[in-house]
């Protein structure tokens, strides 16, 4: 075993049992992650990125101890997820984006003060945490507010600063961002960093949705989908892959009916990936090509097929291409209603 490793999955699998509708031996089971291994180093900031339905949250309540694998390994600092429960929650904390805790009668004061107590801090320290922290994340003025009387951003906020009180050795953030304001996401953001910055022996896990969130954020990431791992390295490696390919944003005139013309643009040989949007009155087309030159057979296509070029651009590629590359689909594109056929085994 690695010592350096904060994290470690070994084929890790999860199935959940689905209750379908009420007919016996109708039990249908579905993969939520199927194999997934990962080596997170101390010291890391890693991200796991992926739709919705990919995974995410079952990798972090494994880790977290929340809920138990189906199969293969979890460890955290070494300690085993399904038999050192009590060592694991001792060293660790865990923030969800979207959770809504707290007492609502008590202040955020005294709601994080009563949190520090939980994890055995003495008066002293928790009061003085409690405020460096507020301080950092700009809302030491709402010290004396009852949760209640929050906004969603900064109750999140609040919850945030609670993962950081215990002064975890291995934090996890569930998608910490979600919902909040540029500015508030800048904060956490902000907040994230530098705390990786003042404990550079300490590990972060964090999944999010926002791609550029996991580019400035993340030392190495994960690519998720539906529970497999796709690619794991550097922002910069990830993207380094599709440096060989051009990809170009191009719009143009209207193109016709939808199932034939995506089909008719990914048909063009070296085509890698087209995504297709319908704006107001032109068509945008995102291409990731093999090489440059297979941009002049699009553009035929799209002549004999009546449509004109409106404009085009070469781009730098960004982890959203990567993602692309690598999903088949675009992450901004909500896939939370995939057929359930997909995931399901047996
Ligand atoms: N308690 C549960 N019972 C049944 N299925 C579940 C349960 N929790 C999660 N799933 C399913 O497991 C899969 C993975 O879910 P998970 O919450 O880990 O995804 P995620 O990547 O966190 O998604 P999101 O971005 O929406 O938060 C999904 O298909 C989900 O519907
Ligand atoms: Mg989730």
């Amino acid at each position: 075993m690695d010592t350096n490793l904060a994290i470690e999955t070994n084929d890790l699998g999860r199935v959940y049992r689905l209750r379908g509708p009420k007919r016996k031996g109708d039990a249908k089971q579905l993969v939520a992650l199927d194999g997934v291994n990962l080596e997170i180093r101390r010291g890391e900031l890693f991200g796991l990125l992926g739709p919705n339905g990919a995974g995410k949250t079952t990798v972090i309540k494994i880790l977290a101890t929340l809920l138990l694998p189906s199969s293969g390994v979890g460890r955290v600092e070494g300690l085993d997820v399904t038999r050192d429960v009590q060592e694991i929650r001792r060293r660790i904390s865990m923030v969800s984006g979207g959770e809504t805790s707290g007492y609502g009668l008590l202040t955020v004061e005294e709601n994080l003060w009563m949190f520090a107590r939980f994890y055995g801090l003495d008066n002293v320290t928790a009061r003085k945490r409690i405020d460096a922290l507020l301080e950092v994340v700009g809302i030491a003025d709402r010290k004396r507010t009852k949760i209640s009387d929050l906004s969603t951003g900064l109750r999140q906020k609040m919850n945030f600063v609670r993962g950081f009180i215990s002064d975890p050795n291995v934090v996890f953030l569930d998608e910490p961002t979600l919902g909040l304001d540029v500015t508030a996401a800048r904060d956490v953001r902000g907040f994230v960093k530098q705390w990786m910055h003042d404990h550079p022996d300490r590990t972060v896990l964090l999944t999010t949705h926002y791609m550029a969130e996991a580019d400035e954020l993340c030392d190495r990431l994960a690519i998720i989908d539906r529970g497999k791992l796709l690619a794991c390295d550097t922002p910069e490696n990830l993207k380094h892959r599709l440096q060989r390919e051009a990809i170009f944003n191009l719009k143009v005139g209207p193109l016709g009916p939808k199932p034939s013309r995506d089909a008719m643009i990914e048909a063009v040989p070296g085509v890698r990936q087209a995504t297709i949007v319908e704006q107001n009155g032109h068509t945008e087309l995102n291409l990731i090509l093999a090489q440059e030159d297979v941009l002049s057979n699009v553009l035929a296509h799209l002549t004999r097929r009546g449509s004109s070029l409106i404009s085009l651009e070469k781009r730098e590629p960004t982890l959203e291409d990567v993602f692309v590359d690598l999903v088949g689909r675009r992450l901004d594109v909500d896939t939370s209603h995939h057929a359930e056929g997909e995931h399901a085994a047996g």
